[in-house]
Parts: structure tokens; C-alpha cells; sequence
């Protein structure tokens, strides 16, 4: 099944990108970030093309809850401790200028998201001292919070910090419309990135600056991103017939509740598990019990799945790609709040491709991260390493095959090789190579989603090696005899 805002919109399918063509900026990934960073340059009278391996909107942005918040869990506090006071308060202002910057483009585009002014909430079920704690960071930094004892929850609550004036909207809606007038390829997967030749698997696109808004970016050295970030991954479910809320809530324990409504559903989620993590299955089960036991009676109407990439201090890495690449940018590491967090990175991502001077910069600078020497020495090792086993014509005894029983999945070992083999429930063998393509870890099988997952940076593969999720480029398919 799909996700809500899938199934409740669409878009026209755009070319694929043929030959060479030459632009001021390619932007890599029609998503949120990709589509608002294009409509920025644009606006500001910058060329530019967006270059999108699947189509609009099929990453993360298809598949969030889409809270327009600067309310990123009970994060001021430990920004203000980790940070300090001055880079904290840049991280409050960029976002919180960012819901404001929604309602701007969603008006002068007259774009028709079912955009909602709302509160935001996150509360806790453990220890009200945590929440004073946090109104009080989030007052210094001058943010508009209250310390709130009860809520409107089905449950009781210690306590909550409310934000007011956040926003939701239909995500989708909102990408499909603002991308309508931009250049946007589809089927186009970026393979390789040199100085300023943007190479893909149809054509090639010379540009003086590039921007990596490809959720995890897939170019390893340099930037190493993957020493940096990993993947969480959230299921999600629409229920129909349950109490709607009056607001946004969120706990501030991270294997707890999220809800917002969306017209007559709620959109429920609880929970989340690192990518390549849920080899026995279980994530929707529990979430559909939860549901059954606050609003009894409530019917699934939708569920889905995604994952985001999680930077190490739980700040986005938005700003040059990596000191010895200038004419590169990166958006990534969102975190879960990538809605506020993109159109902060169209801002600064735009104004430093201009040569401006950006004010919110310096606390998401990509440049903080400093691999140590041998971390590096490591990632150009393990790239040596990842060369795939597999010839052309593989084929698995059907002793082995017989071990695995219809709608089971399993590793199996054979010539040295390890091969994924699913057996669907009619029997029918899927096999993959579980050495992912990205840097050669080992995948692993996800039994709520039918899919192999790489639990070392997220990327993610289906039942026939297909990619799924980067930063893997390449598939892991095997060919049978
Ligand atoms: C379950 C869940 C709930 C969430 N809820 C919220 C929320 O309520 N509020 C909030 O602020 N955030 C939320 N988030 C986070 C938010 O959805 C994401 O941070 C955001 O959508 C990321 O946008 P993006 O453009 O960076 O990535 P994506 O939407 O994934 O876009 C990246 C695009 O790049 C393309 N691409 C990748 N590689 C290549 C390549 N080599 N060549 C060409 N194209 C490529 C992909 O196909 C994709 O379309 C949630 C995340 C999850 C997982
Ligand atoms: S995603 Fe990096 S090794 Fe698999």
C-alpha cells in the first residue's frame, strides 16, 4: 500500500534527459529540497535543471507526515549546550522562517496544498522537568513556546512544549505544483559527479555549480557522508473513524506517537528502527494495535514506510559539499524535519551558489565534520573491496532452494558467494547479491516491506536487486542460468 498522499494526487510524467545540455545549476533529486532549492534559483534569475532518477516527489518527500515545524523534537536545549547560544539561535530563526516562507510561495502560487496554520506539540509520558527546560531554551532563543500540562490526547500526559503558529499541508500537492514550471528530467539517474560534468545513465549536463539534493548523497570521496550519517526508518498509518487532534504531537521518546490529521484522517506513526534492522517484521502489527486500543473501531486506510538519513549531532549538513570541491553543494541529514529544513537549505544553498552572504550558514555548515585520517584510508579500502562475485549465468542448487519455505527469506551460502533468496507465497525464487553496491556491506532482508536493507548508510534494494533507496547507485540483481 502507498502512502496517503500518493494515492490523493498526481503529476505528469517529464522527459528523460537526452544527450548533453549545459545550465548554470544542476540540482541531483526532485524531492522537496531539490524542487524548492530549483524554485529559489530560479526566482532569483539562476538557469538551472533538476535531474531526478525516478520521478517528482518518489523519495521521502512522497512518504512523510509533513509537519511544517521548527519544533524538532526537545532539540533547543541540548542545540544551546552542543552549539551555544548564537549557532542555536540561528538553527530557531532559519526554521521558523521557513513556515513562514510556506505560506509566502503557497499564496503567490496560489498552490492548493490544504496548507494549515496549527500548533505543534511535543510532550512527554516520563518527567516534566525536561519540558520547563526546554521552554525555557526555546523562550531565550525567542521562540513562541508554552509550557502546557494537559492536551486533548486520548492518554494522559506529564507535560508538553507547545510552538505556536507551525504549519501542516498535503506535501505532494504542494511539490507537484511549485515543480510545474521548473526543468525537471525524470528516469534520470545521476551516476557520476566530476568538476562540472554531470554525468547520468541517458546524458550529461555541463553546470558551473552543482547541488546534491539527493537525499544521501552517493558520491563517498570526498564529502564522506557515509561516515556521518545513517538511516531510520518510520511506518506510518492513516486511520479513518479515530478522534482527530487539535494540533500537531509528537513524544519526545522516539519509539513513541506521532499524530497530525489530514482532512478526516489521522495519520499515526510510532516508533522507528536503524535501516537493515527489521529482519523479523512486526513495526505495522504494533502499530495497528496501538491504534485499535485508543480509538477502538478505527479503520486502516492507509500505511507506508520511509527513512530519513540522521546526521551524527542531529543537525542537517546544508552548505558546500566539501572544501576541495567549490562549485558543489549538498542538503542532507535532515533528521525527520526535512519540510523546514529544505526550504532553509533553497535559502542558504541559493545565496551561497549567488555569492551572498547567508546569516544562518555557520551551525549547519558541512565543513564541522572533520574524518579522522584512518576513517579515510578505510573508505578508499572498502571501495577497493565492494566488487560483486557474481557472474553472468549464477545459479543456486535446488537443495539449498528447498530450505526456504514460501513468504520466508533467507541468506544463503554458496561458492563463496552469499545470495538473498525470497521465496514469494507462490513459491516463485527471488535471489539477489547481499554485498551492498554502495560499499559492500552486508544487506539485510526487512520483513514488513519485502525489501533487502544495507544497515550500514540506509540504501535499500527490491526483491530483484533493484535500488530501492541510495546512496547505492547500482543494483544487486543476479542473473540465473
Ligand atoms: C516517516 C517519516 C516522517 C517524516 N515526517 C516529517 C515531518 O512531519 N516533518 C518534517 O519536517 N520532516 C519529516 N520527515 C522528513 C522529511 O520527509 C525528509 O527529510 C524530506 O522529505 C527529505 O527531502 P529530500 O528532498 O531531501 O529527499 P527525497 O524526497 O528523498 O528526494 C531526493 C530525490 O533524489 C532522487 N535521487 C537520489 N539519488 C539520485 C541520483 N543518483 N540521481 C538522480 N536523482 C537521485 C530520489 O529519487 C529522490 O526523488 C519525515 C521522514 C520520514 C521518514
Ligand atoms: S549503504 Fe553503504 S554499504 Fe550499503
Amino acid at each position: 500500500m502507498s502512502s496517503l498522499w500518493r494515492e490523493t494526487s498526481k503529476s505528469e510524467p517529464r522527459e528523460r534527459l537526452q544527450g548533453e545540455i549545459k545550465t548554470d545549476t544542476a540540482v541531483i533529486g526532485a524531492g522537496l529540497c531539490g524542487i524548492l532549492t530549483a524554485y529559489e534559483l530560479t526566482r532569483r534569475g539562476i538557469d538551472c535543471v533538476v535531474l531526478e532518477a525516478d520521478r517528482i516527489g518518489s523519495g521521502v518527500t512522497g512518504d512523510t507526515t509533513a509537519k511544517i515545524t521548527a519544533q524538532h523534537g526537545l532539540i533547543y536545549g541540548r542545540l544551546i549546550s552542543q552549539f551555544g547560544k548564537e549557532q542555536a539561535a540561528q538553527y530557531a530563526a532559519a526554521n521558523s522562517l521557513a513556515i513562514g516562507r510556506y505560506r509566502r510561495i503557497i499564496e503567490s502560487n496560489s498552490i492548493d496544498c490544504d496548507f494549515s496554520e496549527q500548533p505543534n506539540y511535543v510532550y512527554t509520558l516520563e518527567d516534566t522537568e525536561k519540558i520547563e527546560n526546554e521552554v525555557k531554551a526555546a523562550k531565550d532563543l525567542e521562540i513562541d513556546a508554552e509550557y502546557v500540562a494537559e492536551t486533548t490526547l486520548p492518554f494522559p500526559v506529564k507535560a508538553a512544549v507547545r510552538f505556536n503558529n507551525q504549519a501542516s499541508f498535503h506535501p505532494l500537492k504542494f511539490l507537484y505544483s511549485l515543480a510545474e514550471n521548473l526543468t525537471v528530467y525524470e528516469n534520470t539517474r545521476v551516476v557520476n559527479v566530476e568538476d562540472h560534468t554531470v554525468t547520468t545513465d541517458s546524458g550529461s549536463v555541463e553546470a558551473q555549480k552543482v547541488v546534491f539534493a539527493c537525499h544521501y548523497p552517493f558520491i563517498n570521496v570526498p564529502g564522506y557522508y557515509f561516515l556521518r550519517m545513517h538511516q531510520q526508518r518510520s511506518y506510518v498509518i492513516a486511520l479513518e473513524g479515530a478522534d482527530l487532534v487539535d494540533g500537531m504531537y509528537r513524544d519526545e521518546n522516539s519509539d513513541g506517537l506521532s499524530l497530525r490529521n489530514y482532512n478526516n484522517f489521522l495519520i499515526f506513526s510510532k516508533g522507528d528502527h536503524r535501516t537493515g534492522k527489521n529482519e523479523k517484521g512486526g513495526f505495522y502489527r504494533t502499530l495497528e494495535e496501538k491504534a485499535a486500543e485508543l480509538y477502538p473501531g478505527c479503520r486502516v486506510a492507509y500505511r507506508w514506510s520511509a527513512q530519513d538519513a540522521q546526521s551524527e549531532d542531529m543537525v542537517p549538513y546544508i552548505g558546500k559539499y566539501s572544501a576541495t570541491t567549490p562549485d558543489w553543494f549538498v542538503a542532507t541529514g535532515f533528521n525527520k524535519w526535512g519540510m523546514t529544513t529544505s526550504m532553509v537549505s533553497s535559502v542558504i544553498l541559493s545565496d551561497m551558489i549567488e555569492g551572498r552572504f547567508s546569516p544562518y550558514s555557520e551551525v549547519f555548515s558541512p565543513q564541522r565534520f572533520k574524518p579522522a585520517a584512518g576513517a579515510m584510508k578505510f573508505a578508499q579500502d572498502v571501495k577497493e573491496a565492494a566488487v560483486n562475485l557474481f557472474k553472468q549465468g549464477f545459479t543456486l542448487p535446488d537443495a539449498k532452494l528447498n530450505d526456504v519455505q514460501p513468504n520466508e527469506a533467507r541468506i544463503v551460502e554458496h561458492e563463496e558467494a552469499k545470495v538473498g533468496v525470497y521465496k514469494d507465497p507462490g513459491g516463485n525464487v527471488h535471489m539477489i547479491n547481499t554485498r551492498c553496491s554502495h560499499l559492500g556491506c552486508q544487506l539485510a532482508w526487512n520483513a514488513d516491506d519485502l525489501a533487502w536493507e544495507c544497515p550500514c548508510h540506509g540504501s535499500r534494494f527490491d526483491i530483484e536487486g533493484k535500488v530501492l533507496n541510495g546512496p547505492a547507485i547500482k543494483d544487486v540483481s543476479i542473473t540465473e542460468n
